[in-house]
């Protein structure tokens, strides 16, 4: 049964959609079978899984709404390796029509439902917002994974990340919880840096990456050839740290299940 992993945080230009198809390609370089779902109508995650957003002729608003199945939305991305579900601007509609809607925040998680057990992974690329649609995230989710830039700025908006998780979980997921959280564009020459990741660690502990993804440019141009760094630039630092963070989560996985077991 597939781990499905929001990847959220309503701040743009965090790093979302870089790690969705980093991670996405290196648990599929680790064997693992990924589906990535683009969430977001900027079609990011799409155009950088090599699947072009304009000729697409069903999207996961298709799927939302109920106007297609699963089989007709589904694409592949040929130098990622994982399955993809795609978006473009169709999906802004979503957040309106959706309103309309029987169970109108469990859309995602019920047409899913069918197809986790043939997945590893399922990772989710949410809009910058708390809206219908990272609500739709994070009622399918297990898990919530927050990639943050390590500014002062970025420990403000984490404090109503973190309170709308803790509300979802009550009202309406009650096993979701945040997996971990991961300091992007990392870069240690900048003095802030320590202390902002000392406070990380104060306040999530465990649930910080070990794992940081540092400041590389191939992770920044590999998008614009529909490519992960993997495949652009496989010897990249950028590419390295996301083979890294996919080992440390399928080892804390790893942990967790034996931790469950032994329970
Ligand atoms: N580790 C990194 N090093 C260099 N550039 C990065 C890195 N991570 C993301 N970027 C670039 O920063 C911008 C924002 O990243 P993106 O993943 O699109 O963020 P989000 O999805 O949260 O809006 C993009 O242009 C992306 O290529
Ligand atoms: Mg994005």
């Amino acid at each position: 049964m597939a781990k499905v992993f929001a990847i959220a945080n309503q701040k743009g230009g965090v790093g979302k959609t870089t790690t969705c198809i980093n991670l996405a390609a290196s648990l599929v370089a680790t064997k693992r079978r990924v589906l990535l779902i683009d969430l977001d109508p900027q079609g990011n995650a799409t155009m950088g899984s090599g699947v072009d957003k304009h000729a697409l002729e069903y999207s996961v608003y298709d799927l939302l709404i109920g106007e297609c199945d699963l089989a007709q939305a589904m694409q592949f991305s040929e130098h990622g390796g994982y399955q993809l579900l795609p978006a473009n601007r169709d999906l802004t509609a979503a957040e309106v029509v959706l309103l309309d809607m029987q169970l109108k925040e469990s859309r995602l998680r019920n047409a899913l439902a069918p197809i986790r057990e043939n997945y590893d992974y399922i990772l989710i690329d949410c809009p910058p917002s708390l809206s219908m649609l990272t609500l739709n995230a994070l009622v399918a989710a297990d898990g919530v994974i927050i990639p943050m830039q390590c500014e002062y700025f970025a420990l403000e908006g984490l404090s109503d990340l973190v309170d709308n998780i803790k509300r979802i979980a009550e009202l309406l997921n009650p096993q979701l919880k945040i997996e971990g959280l991961l300091r992007t564009m990392y870069d240690p020459r900048l003095s802030l840096i320590n202390d902002v990741s000392d406070q990380l660690k104060e306040h999530f502990g465990e649930q910080l990456y070990d794992t940081v993804i540092p400041r590389n440019i191939r992770l920044a141009e590999a998008p614009s050839f529909g490519m992960p760094a993997l495949t652009y630039d496989k010897t990249s630092r950028g590419a390295l740290a996301y083979l890294a963070l996919a080992g440390e989560m399928v080892r804390r996985q790893r942990r967790n299940s034996r931790t469950a077991q032994a329970n």
